[in-house]
């Protein structure tokens, strides 16, 4: 099956749309924020921009099922033989929400498509700047409908990265990368860091553990369409079907660089213990 996934790229920009003003609108008036654990909070504006976001699939794509940060899995309509359809909407309704809920303007909102196991269409909006990232698979990465392309610097000295290394010892795994390149930078919205490497505001992104699928979803299908090679920490495939906890890594870089940086990683032995 060939699609350019046109309607379903037009319909999650849409919505990511909508459920950005949503993000606007309560920006530095967040009512209330919960404490899911010691770092990990929620607002109420992650509730009603993901309700939203679920409404309006349910409505338009009654079939699909979808997976969300906050409500969790979500079956579609079965067919008659009591299969589902192989599409899952992946969520992320806001990332970054500490940046959101200290009034930082670094966060997004993130909608995935993921179709037989692979994610087909990605949109990431950052709101702050009104930047919209997406991407399809077979077709261009872009922003704000231009394309886009990861950054093309020959050496890995000069990259500019995101890094989150996290894990026992992670800072001082952070310091011994840092002479390798030119500066680190850990911004607290995987989706939207990542995004940057499709259009070269980060060289490169890596996190080496703590990413749920709908922090990834869309914004590593950007990073890939924009010509950056996109794997795990051991340089297999970047998105799992099946892995729906914190328990995923990623390093999106260009090819050029990419091996570099994950015989880096290795190293410095960054990779993270995680139960599966
Ligand atoms: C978090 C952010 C953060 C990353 C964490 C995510 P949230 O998502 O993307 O940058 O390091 O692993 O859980 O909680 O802001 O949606
Ligand atoms: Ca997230
Ligand atoms: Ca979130």
């Amino acid at each position: 099956m060939t699609t350019s996934w046109a309607d379903e790229l037009a319909f999650a920009t849409d919505l990511a749309r909508q459920a950005g003003a949503v993000l606007g609108d309560s920006y530095e008036r967040v009512e209330r924020i919960d404490y899911k654990s010691k770092r990990d909070v929620v607002t109420n504006a992650d509730y009603a921009s993901e309700h939203l976001v679920i409404d309006a699939i349910k409505t338009r794509f009654p079939d699909d099922a979808i997976l969300a940060e906050e409500s969790g899995e979500h079956a579609g309509v079965l067919r008659d033989d009591g299969t589902n359809n192989g599409r899952t909407w992946v969520i992320d309704p806001l990332d970054g929400t500490v940046n959101y809920a200290n009034g930082i303007p670094f966060y997004c909102v993130s909608i995935g498509l993921v179709v037989d196991d692979a994610p087909v269409v990605g949109v990431v909006l950052d709101p702050s700047r009104d930047d919209l990232y997406t991407a399809t698979a077979g077709g261009p990465a872009q922003l704000d409908g231009e394309p886009i392309r990861a950054s093309s610097k020959d050496a890995l000295s000069d990259y500019v990265v995101s890094l989150a290394v996290i894990g026992r010892g992670g800072l001082s795994r952070e310091r011994r990368i840092a002479p390798r390149i030119r500066i680190h930078r850990r911004m607290g919205s995987a989706a939207l860091a990542l995004a940057y490497v499709a259009n070269g505001r980060f060289d490169a992104f890596v996190q080496n553990g703590g990413l749920s699928p709908w922090d990834i979803a869309a914004a590593g299908l950007i990073a890939e369409r924009a010509g950056a090679t996109v794997t795990d920490i051991k340089g297999g495939p970047w998105w799992k079907p099946g892995v729906s906890g914190p328990r995923a890594n990623i390093v999106a870089a260009p090819s050029a660089q990419h091996g570099a940086l994950l015989e880096t990683l290795a190293s410095l032995k960054t990779t993270v213990q995680t139960r599966h």
